[in-house]
């Protein structure tokens, strides 16, 4: 796989162990990233991490990650200025017709910031932990006021997780609905809708990302390769 070089251009912690990168890409890409499409980022000498396109625009590609090991924290290190290179955008794209119906959880909003750029309405629940990471991603993306946010600790929004507040969502049939975010709450959620909704339920899929192109089998999600197939899976897949 051929890697794009990028220089950071600035690198913020948006609330706790959240933080957005802006890159400029240096060479462009074979294609523009489309949502949900991610890229492995390698941070030199430690690590190559998928992640998901929060943004991009006029050559300069935004991530919103969340610090769990060492691949994230070294990331998490890198100044204005420095090098970090990028795979070409991965998986398929997938742009909805009708407005669709986004019900995330946590970093699960990275992709939902890129269908911000191409959807004018869309509806759902974003659930975070704390209210200040949704305020101050608004902030930065206006346009997710137009999810209902659920907090956990009651500071913004309804008051609990995305998993208690679903009956708050009406759907209608024929409603898309795109699921992310940590993998025991995209069960919960598919296992209810799949149950509940006649209509099209997909995920945008987190697995172990290895080779990026197809090759080693490490992505498999119930047959299905998430490098080369996904990110979209059928909820069927995990309910
Ligand atoms: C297609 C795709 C898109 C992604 N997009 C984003 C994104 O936009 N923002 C973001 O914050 N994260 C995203 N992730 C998850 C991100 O890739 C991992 O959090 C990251 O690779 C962890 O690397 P690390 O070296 O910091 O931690 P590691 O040391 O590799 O792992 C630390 C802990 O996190 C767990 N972990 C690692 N990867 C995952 C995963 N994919 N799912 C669940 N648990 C995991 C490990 O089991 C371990 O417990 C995405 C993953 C995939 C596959
Ligand atoms: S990551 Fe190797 S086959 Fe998908």
């Amino acid at each position: 796989m051929s890697y794009i070089p990028s220089r950071v251009i600035s690198n913020e912690q948006i609330h706790g162990n959240y933080f957005m990168l802006a890159g400029r890409i240096l060479r462009k890409p074979r294609k523009s990233p489309l949502p949900p499409q991610f890229a492995m980022v390698w941070v030199p000498g430690v690590d190559l991490i998928p992640l998901s396109y929060a943004y991009y625009d006029n050559d300069t590609v935004w991530f919103l990650y969340k610090v769990v090991g060492e691949g994230t924290k070294a990331l998490s290190l890198k100044k204005p200025g420095d090098i970090i290179a990028l795979s070409h955008p991965i998986g398929r794209s997938f742009i909805p017709e009708h407005d669709p119906v986004f019900l995330v959880g946590g970093s699960g909003i990275a992709p939902v910031l890129h269908y911000t750029k191409y959807l004018n309405r869309f509806r759902g629940i974003w659930g975070v932990r704390y209210g200040e990471l949704a305020v101050r991603l608004i902030e930065k993306f206006p346009k997710l006021k137009l999810l209902t946010i659920a907090s956990e600790d009651c500071t913004y929004g309804l008051c609990g997780k995305l998993t208690d507040v679903l009956d708050k969502i009406s759907l209608s049939r024929g409603d898309v609905v795109f699921v992310a975010g940590p993998i025991e709450m995209v069960r919960q959620v598919c296992r209810e809708f799949r149950a509940s909704h006649q209509g099209p339920v997909y995920v945008i899929a987190e697995t172990l990302v290895k080779c990026g192109i197809g090759i080693c089998g490490s992505c498999v999600i119930d047959g299905i390769l998430l490098c080369r197939d996904g990110p979209i899976v059928g909820c069927e897949h995990f309910g």
